[in-house]
């Protein structure tokens, strides 16, 4: 089943489909250590089967302590956001036709981008891809 407007089944699908056991997969931090790159100790880690979100739908994930808002604008990327308002901190949910922190109202495009509220930064986002009919982000 598919929607684009909120609040509908799917996306509840999703949430309770990607609870995953968290276990990170690993795809070698390269180079010789010591790298000054704040991304290379981030791990590859599952999020959810792609067809748990059809193209053009968002979600919120939880992967293993961690709950993240998925968005997939095509059939071949998708976005993967933490769901901690930049705000204060609160867990940023859906509503509607984007993400909502209930905490004071900040709203984001499933973009990331911060639309309106409190908060002043957008969505911290994550390198994310599709392989192998999974969802994944680099965490
Ligand atoms: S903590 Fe999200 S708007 Fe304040």
């Amino acid at each position: 089943m598919s929607c684009s407007a909120g609040g509908c089944a799917p996306r509840r699908d999703f949430l309770k489909a990607t609870a995953l056991s968290g276990a990170a997969l690993a795809l070698a931090a390269c180079g010789g250590g010591g790298s000054e790159d704040p991304d290379a100790e981030r791990l590859w880690t599952d999020v959810a089967p792609e067809e748990n979100l059809p193209a053009g739908e968002a979600g919120v994930a939880e992967v293993g302590d961690r709950m993240l808002l998925v968005y997939r604008p095509d059939e071949e990327s998708v976005m993967v956001f933490s769901s901690v308002c930049p705000h204060e901190g609160c867990a940023v949910g859906m509503d509607g036709e984007h993400f909502e922190c209930p905490c004071h109202g900040s709203q984001f495009e499933f973009t990331g981008e911060r639309i309106a509220g409190p908060a002043q930064e957008d969505l911290t986002s994550y390198e994310a891809e599709i392989t192998e009919g999974m969802i994944r982000a680099r965490l």
